[in-house]
């Protein structure tokens, strides 16, 4: 199976509506100066020690790049290049994943980050316009018309941009060169398309119709891979990759999330998968433009 790093410079987006930016209260106070004592042991432990290994002088403005997964919250602190200034600190998403403690846990971790940041990306794992939430299927119905943007650069003090987690994971994945695919098989069925690397923002595969009157979410999730198992759900893979393929006829096709690393045997030419790192990665191409 072709294996590829992610790209560490990912394309300018160059539609306008792909990003959201809010822009934070004159009257906040920048959260992240708050003790690193009051973040959970665990976190602040790694995140210690990950700054103290790769850290390095930048002068240009720092990203802290956000990951919302169904199962877990990840960061880390990037470059204004979107090289890491610390490695990823991470925690399982809070159940219910309802939108308070989800941001606690970011607030959390972003103030267990020894290295500072200038502003915020956030790939939320669902349909996102102007910095707002309109679906969220895999966390809880309460997201719906939640501000994230505005909550973060509130309470963080910074400007926040959010798109879908898998556009910018996409970010992080393609060549920006033609038209490019990006599937990510976690929790939830993400997709993502960019034609010359820009994106077609919101392209939502998930909860479309695939096979046996299942959606692609319902044969690729990790329900029905758990459910299913693994022999089951590669050859699932296989079926929704001839298909879009002959759907989308697309240059290249990238797979991340957290169970690309699933996948067994040989892969097309054109398919190769993505370190899940990608969507974080990807963080930085929010502000590229
Ligand atoms: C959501 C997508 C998201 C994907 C991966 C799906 O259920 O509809 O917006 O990108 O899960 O998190």
């Amino acid at each position: 199976m072709a294996i590829r790093k992610s790209k560490k410079t990912p394309p300018t987006p160059a539609v306008e509506d792909v990003t959201q930016e809010a822009t934070p209260s004159e009257t906040v106070e920048n959260a992240h100066a708050e003790a690193i004592s009051s973040a959970p042991a665990e976190v602040a432990e790694s995140a210690a020690t990950a700054t103290e290994s790769t850290a390095t002088e930048t002068t240009g403005p720092k990203t802290l790049s956000v990951d919302i997964g169904g199962s877990g919250v990840k960061l880390m602190v990037l470059d204004e290049n979107g090289k890491p200034l610390t490695e990823r600190a991470r925690q399982d998403t809070p159940q219910p994943a309802k939108p308070q403690p989800i941001v606690d846990v970011i607030v959390a971790l972003a103030n267990s980050q020894t290295v500072g940041f200038d502003r915020i990306s956030v790939g939320f794992p669902g349909v996102v316009h102007g910095g707002v939430v309109y679906t969220a299927p895999n966390l809880d119905p309460d997201w719906r018309g939640y501000d994230l943007a505005g909550t973060l650069s509130q309470i963080l003090g910074k400007p926040t941009r959010v798109a879908n987690d898998a556009d910018v994971q996409g970010f992080g994945a393609i060549e920006g060169k033609g038209l490019e695919l990006v599937l990510t098989l976690g929790t939830g069925l993400g997709s993502a398309l960019f034609i010359d690397g820009r994106l077609v923002p919101n392209l939502e595969l998930a909860h479309h119709p695939f096979r046996n009157d299942c959606t692609y979410e319902e044969q690729l999730g990790r329900i029905a891979l758990d459910k299913a198992g693994k022999k089951k759900w590669n050859k699932r893979v296989r079926k929704a990759i001839e298909l879009l393929a002959r759907i989308i006829n697309y240059r290249a096709l990238y797979i991340g999330g957290g169970n690309a690393k699933k996948l067994q045997g040989d892969l097309p030419t054109n398919v190769s998968t993505v370190s899940n790192e990608a969507g974080i990665l990807g963080g930085i191409a929010l502000w590229r433009y």
